[in-house]
């Protein structure tokens, strides 16, 4: 179902309450990187274009709810959106207050505020009623461009929601296309990339893309308990023996359907885990006390063959531990190929699009998620709350 997009609602002279993820790194007040809070600028530029007041809300980090903590403020944020919009972006300490309330009031139409960490606010993630109405008693919009918090079905998320017209930003309407893109009608081939450490993270996405996709490709950590499924000796690998069994059901599954599952056939191994550790490459088996921290050379340029000639990449987990350079080649070779592969190449959040962006690649994907848990509940199939809680295109 299509959602109200902010273009399409009256905002001059309104107030608009506006659900940003502003979950970036940040070390004693310094942000690292920027991605998710000029990726929120489009829709923060169209309101205030438009001759709206705007307070803005986010949540950074995960400190124990209805606890301030210095460390979890969003001042450093408020200092980096000044920056971008070239005036003082001013702070609510708590939207509960008639002191917010009249600080909303004197604001000028084209400026905005920042209202503090929402997660300083206790019934936040409970969406506590009241908490989601303080929120809405703020404005007289409310727009969703939160991607990446919209599976969350908290008050600043999903309660404020309730109680006022509540639309999508710019943002949510580009990720939800680039989703809609590969999850609908995928152009063929249609290619998933997977990895990271765990196969108990992706069993819900396996088995939704297993009926859409034409190949998997499996690295990373994940790929190690497919191997042991296989019969093949993983060493000192990641294995989830837990998760041997679904591995071959999957493997078996795929070959009656004629799926193709490309699994690393070499490894970059090393004998601890460690940037500086010994380390060699062997093909098949991992010998005893080792343990493989990259896809082999051999593997990468299997595994790049197959997502250039894709109609369709994507791609969600890392091929090895790229932070260590070392065990980086693997995961720099499928984010080069996917950069150049010519149909649509989609990256879900998290370490992948840290990878697309360590590696200088972003700008060359169609899409890089600006969402992890939520791009990962949409790849299960399922519906995001923050998404739900929007009114209907009419
Ligand atoms: C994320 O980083 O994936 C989002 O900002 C959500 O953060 P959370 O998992 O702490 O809710």
């Amino acid at each position: 179902m299509l959602k109200r997009s902010v273009n399409e609602v009256a905002l001059a002279g309104r107030r608009v309450l506006m659900r940003a993820d502003f979950n970036v790194p940040v070390q004693h007040g310094v942000v690292g990187d920027q991605t998710r809070i000029t990726a929120s600028l489009p829709t923060i530029r169209l309101i205030l274009a438009a001759g709206a007041k705007l307070v803005l809300t986010s949540h950074l980090g995960r400190p124990k709810e209805g606890k301030p903590d210095a460390e979890s403020s969003l001042r450093p944020i408020a200092a980096i959106l000044s920056q971008h919009l070239g005036f003082e972006v001013g702070m609510i300490a708590d939207p509960r207050t008639d002191a917010a309330l009249a600080a909303v009031e004197a604001l000028p139409a084209g400026r905005a505020l920042l209202v503090e960490n929402v997660r300083f606010f206790a019934g936040e993630s409970t969406n506590d009623a009241a908490l989601g109405a303080a929120y809405a008693r703020l404005a007289d919009v409310f727009v969703n461009d939160a991607f990446g918090s919209s599976h969350r079905a908290h008050a600043s998320v999903v309660g404020a929601a309730a109680h006022i017209p509540a639309v999508a930003g710019l943002l949510v309407e580009k990720e939800l296309a680039a989703f809609d893109a590969v999850l609908g009608t995928a152009k063929r081939p249609f290619v998933a990339i997977l990895g990271g450490a765990k196969v108990s993270d992706k069993i819900a996405v396996i088995d939704n893309l297993m009926e859409r996709v034409d190949a998997l490709i499996i690295g990373g950590g994940m790929a190690y308990t497919f191997l042991a499924a296989k019969g093949i000796d993983v060493g000192a690998s990641l294995l989830e023996k837990d998760r041997v069994v679904f591995a071959r059901s999957l493997l078996d599954k795929a070959a009656a359907r004629g799926m193709k599952i490309y699994l690393p056939t070499d490894h970059v191994i090393a004998d601890r885990f460690a940037a500086d550790a010994q380390r060699k490459i062997v093909s098949g088996a991992i010998p005893h006390g080792w343990m493989a921290l990259d896809i082999g050379p051999e593997s990468a340029a299997e595994f790049s063959a197959v997502i250039r000639a894709a109609g369709t990449v994507l791609w969600n987990g890392p091929m090895g531990v790229f932070e260590m350079a070392p065990f980086a080649a693997g995961t720099q070779a499928v984010a080069r190929a996917a950069a150049e592969c010519s149909g649509v190449t989609v990256v879900g959040g998290g370490d992948s699009a840290a990878a697309v962006n360590h590696f200088g690649l972003s700008e060359r994907m169609t899409h890089v998620s600006t969402g992890g848990g939520a791009s990962l509940e949409l790849l299960e199939g399922r519906g995001l709350p923050g998404v739900a809680a929007l009114q209907d295109r009419g």
